[in-house]
């Protein structure tokens, strides 16, 4: 795993905002998997402005969402369909039906999933996959205990996702409790995963995914077996990595043929 140390949360998505626009630049068509929450906001705004000042085209790449709350629909103003228009759809030239969010009012959830699952295949697979990561280490919403070879499903959030999820809800009883979420799995077949993390809320579970044991009761720790994931973290985030030192030589050394 490659892990880079930037010192703030606007450095992190600059960070990632280059390597986006560096993969639609060698490959337009690229298949992009897509987070929500709070980190990635940043750099969607970056996107934005890349795009505003015509330095990236997404006209030719897909999209795939990690996940989407079950009972939410696409209009419903707290669904992650709503938050991609709102953040990044409507505001870059994405070809909308390229632009695939699970459906939450999906009606045979099990057959939506395996469809979401082939969409994937037959758009080639996934090049790129942005990540966030939850305080108990989940990645998408797979949450601990998750199988590490785990397809896309539904799963129920546990109660502290759902009271770190309450803040874009304002209320704890509107959180709904079940997602539909790409497995560890289908996550771990992206050619290249990027994890982003910002904050010292986040540092335990950083440290517990790159350099803890490999275990599903931190599903992000199944990334150290990824043959092509960069972690960018922000200063506070890396606070409890042992080896942050030796991340950053690492990066200040890189030669300069593996620069993006
Ligand atoms: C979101 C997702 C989640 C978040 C994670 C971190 O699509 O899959 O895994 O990335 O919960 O959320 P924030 O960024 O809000 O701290």
């Amino acid at each position: 795993m490659e892990v880079i140390i930037k010192p703030d949360a606007v450095a992190v998505s600059k960070e990632a905002a280059g390597i986006f626009r560096e993969q639609l630049a060698t490959k337009p068509e690229s298949v992009l998997g897509l987070a929500t929450g709070g980190t990635p906001l940043g750099l969607y705004r970056e996107l934005v402005a890349l795009f505003t000042a015509g330095r990236v085209d997404f006209s030719q790449c897909t999209t795939f969402n990690l996940d989407e709350y079950v009972g939410l629909g696409a209009a419903h103003g707290h669904s992650y369909a709503s938050y991609m228009q709102e953040h990044l759809f409507t505001q870059v030239n994405i070809d909308s039906a390229r632009a695939h969010v699970p459906d939450g009012l999906a009606p045979d959830v099990p057959q939506h999933c395996e469809a979401y699952e082939q969409a994937i295949q037959r758009a080639g697979g996934i090049d790129l996959q942005l990540l966030g990561i939850g305080g108990d280490g989940h990645i998408g919403f797979n949450e601990p205990g998750s199988a590490l070879g785990s397809r896309t499903r539904i799963k129920t959030l546990t109660r502290q996702t759902i009271v770190d999820n309450a803040r874009f809800f304002g209320r704890e009883q509107d959180v709904p409790h079940h997602v539909i979420t790409m497995g560890v799995g289908t996550i771990m077949d992206a050619r290249h995963c990027l994890v982003l993390a910002t904050g010292a809320h986040k540092a335990a579970a950083v440290a517990a995914m790159a350099e803890g044991p490999v275990t599903a009761m931190v599903p992000a720790s199944a990334l150290q077996f990824h043959r092509k994931c960069t972690l960018i973290i922000d200063e506070a985030a890396a606070a409890q990595l042992s080896r942050r030192d030796y991340y950053r030589w690492v990066y200040d050394h890189k030669p300069e043929w593996q620069r993006v």
